[in-house]
């Protein structure tokens, strides 16, 4: 009897096992027959070139890493942390300018274009900075400044001195006489630069007014001259010889103005706005139709990528790419991309959609817009770029809400093509306060004041990056940084991201490592508002992967109805969520309505579509 029990007993924990076993395997079969035959490996796609779909990871050198403690990032700090890059998953970088300059507009006035400025080390230090870049698989990118040099340059010394072979490398242009008064001057015309005033300049010594679209200290190159043409292709392939991987290529929309042989031999007056709340002499005076957005300019654009290419075929090696920067209209800015006579320009321009477009009142549905809106107008086949900030603007925490740092981080990372990181939003970092008497910003001096300077300046979005909080948030040993360290700096540091459980930082590690599956770089994509509050973006291949995030742009929270989000099949998982969320990676969801806190964002795996 005893026995027998215990027969049974074993029998029965067998019978029981095997239908365990064999209930397993048929749940499997049966889940997978549901869910079509599951692709064990991606379907076959396309290699894509390096580039077109990376992170690029903006670096303002001046206020990354300071090596030397003289309170100023430079060179040797970029290169000690190249192991971020690698960290974060960044697969390039681009640096603001980091050659010889006065610093009128921290670099963006270029007195000598193939040195290094003194501040951020030597040549030595730059091909260091490429080769250990280059040994840990990042990509440089160099920022290329095309429109204007420094007055401190040699060009403009002996362009103003009219030095033979140097007289037309600037826009030069004779005063206009005062009709009401004999003894004065005019300017050539009534533009205005982008620093407020007038753009030309008089020059005492040259008896002729140069033009600057941008400070009185950046004269603006003549680009109707073939050998202002050519220089710029040296320059370019000084660096390429170097080892650069290519430029990041700045502030293209002023490239050239109307041509006198247009216009009688003179230049023409930009029509006046019209709008009330502009004085003379202020941007939004005027419209730029003869300084901005001229379409010879494009025909540079294709030349430098024509030189790139060509480059590339010369020498080998991996793609050497440009991407072109300028604040434009949608054709305007989609034309850098190439035109329809098929001519090719820069392998993509910057979109600076969510910074022009968007805000902290934007709802859902204008985030589907704006973001539909580069897709829609891009011409077939090109790559899309995606970013929140730069060195020019607000910090996207400040412009829009700080808890929608993950969801915008999850936008960026997530969309199609290439996402653009500007430095410290991998951490969150939000705007500095930089006094009137702190601030040092070029265009804040000049079109502000102290008690309205905050409108224009682009310190805020400048201060030094958060490493640790140990003094000066670990960036400098000095005593003084060249412009103060964020007051926030304890509560957002890197060090501190890398420890605690949830933080920006891993959220971004977590998106970048999502981002690398074959769903990302090759899925299809849609866009659409579930409400005014919430946006979702699902990118899938089909029969192989789902991705589905779900983010609330809002001030409020919103339930969702989850079958009104095309391809979500649920049940789902979490894969990451913002660092707010009750949400964690691995929760399942399931049930008809999902309620999402503000800003809450959240990025699940859903079933393929078959
Ligand atoms: C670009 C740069 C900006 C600079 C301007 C003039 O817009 O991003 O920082 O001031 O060009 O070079
Ligand atoms: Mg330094
Ligand atoms: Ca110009």
């Amino acid at each position: 009897m005893l026995h027998s029990m215990k027969a049974f007993g074993i029998t029965a924990i067998v019978v029981l096992g095997l239908g365990l076993i064999a209930g397993v395997i048929t749940w499997a079969v049966l889940a997978t027959g549901d869910r079509g035959p599951p692709a064990p490996t991606p379907p076959d796609l396309i290699d894509l070139d390096w580039w077109q779909h990376c992170v690029l990871y903006q670096i303002y050198p001046r206020s990354f890493k300071d090596s030397d403690g003289d309170g100023i990032g430079d060179l040797k700090g970029i290169t000690e942390h190249l192991e971020h890059f690698v960290a974060a998953g960044v697969d390039a970088v681009w640096m603001s300018p980091i050659f010889e300059s006065p610093m009128v507009d921290f670099g963006y006035d270029i007195s000598n274009f193939y040195e290094i400025h003194y501040e951020y080390g030597t040549m030595e230090d730059f091909e260091n900075l490429l080769e250990k870049a280059h040994q840990l698989g990042l990509k440089v990118l160099l920022d290329f400044v095309p429109n204007h040099a420094s007055n401190e340059s040699e060009y403009f010394i002996k362009s103003e001195a009219r030095e033979p072979g140097y007289e037309d490398f600037f826009v030069w242009a004779d005063a206009l006489p005062d009709p009401d008064n004999d003894t004065n001057r005019l300017p050539p015309s009534n533009w205005i630069s982008q620093f407020a005033g007038s753009a030309w300049e008089w020059s005492t010594k040259r008896q002729q007014y140069y033009l600057h679209q941008f400070a009185i200290e950046q004269p603006d190159f003549n680009f109707r001259n073939p050998d202002v043409q050519k220089e710029m292709i040296n320059i370019m392939n000084f660096w390429l010889d170097k080892g650069a991987d290519g430029f990041r290529v700045d502030a293209l929309p002023y490239l050239m103005e109307a041509d006198p042989a247009d216009h009688g031999g003179g230049y023409p007056d930009d029509p006046l706005s019209g709008r009330a709340e502009f004085q003379p002499g202020q941007l939004g005076y005027n419209v730029p139709l003869y300084t901005k957005d001229l379409l010879e300019l494009y025909d540079r654009v294709h030349e430098w990528r024509g030189f790139v290419d060509s480059y590339l075929q010369a020498n080998g090696g991996d793609t050497r790419v440009i991407f072109s920067e300028g604040y434009a209209n949608i054709s305007m800015t989609m034309l850098y991309y190439g035109n329809e006579d098929g001519d090719i320009g820069a392998h993509f321009p910057f979109n600076f959609d969510f910074i022009s477009d968007l805000s902290n009142t934007s709802t859902a549905r204008d985030f589907g817009y704006t973001i539909l809106k580069w897709l829609t107008y891009m011409p077939h086949g090109a790559v899309p770029n995606w970013q929140t900030g730069n060195h020019d603007n607000n910090r996207a925490p400040s412009r829009f809400r700080v808890n929608m740092v993950d969801g915008l981080t999850s936008l960026n990372m997530l969309l199609p093509g290439v996402a653009v990181t500007y430095q410290g939003e991998e951490i969150g970092m939000r705007d500095g306060f930089v006094s009137w008497e702190d601030t040092r910003d070029v265009e804040a001096l000049r079109r502000g004041d102290n008690e309205t300077y905050l409108l224009y300046s682009r310190d805020p979005c400048r201060t030094p990056y958060h490493w640790d909080n140990s003094t000066n948030a670990g960036f400098s040993t000095g005593n003084e940084t060249w412009l103060p360290i964020a007051e926030d700096y304890v509560e957002i540091n890197l060090a501190k991201q890398k420890e605690d459980a949830r933080s920006h930082f891993k959220v971004y590690q977590a998106l970048v490592k999502l981002r690398k599956e074959k769903t990302l770089s090759h899925g299809e994509y849609s866009v659409r508002a579930l409400s005014n509050r919430t946006l979702f973006l699902v990118r899938y291949l089909r029969t192989f992967d789902t991705i589905v995030l779900l983010f609330n742009v809002s001030e409020l929270s919103d339930t969702v109805v989850l079958s009104r989000v095309l391809h979500l099949e649920l049940p789902a998982t979490v894969v990451v969520s913002s660092i707010h969320s009750t949400r964690v990676a691995g929760d399942t969801i399931e049930g008809e309505t999902l309620t999402l806190a503000p800003g809450e964002a959240i990025v699940l795996r859903a079933k393929p579509v078959s």
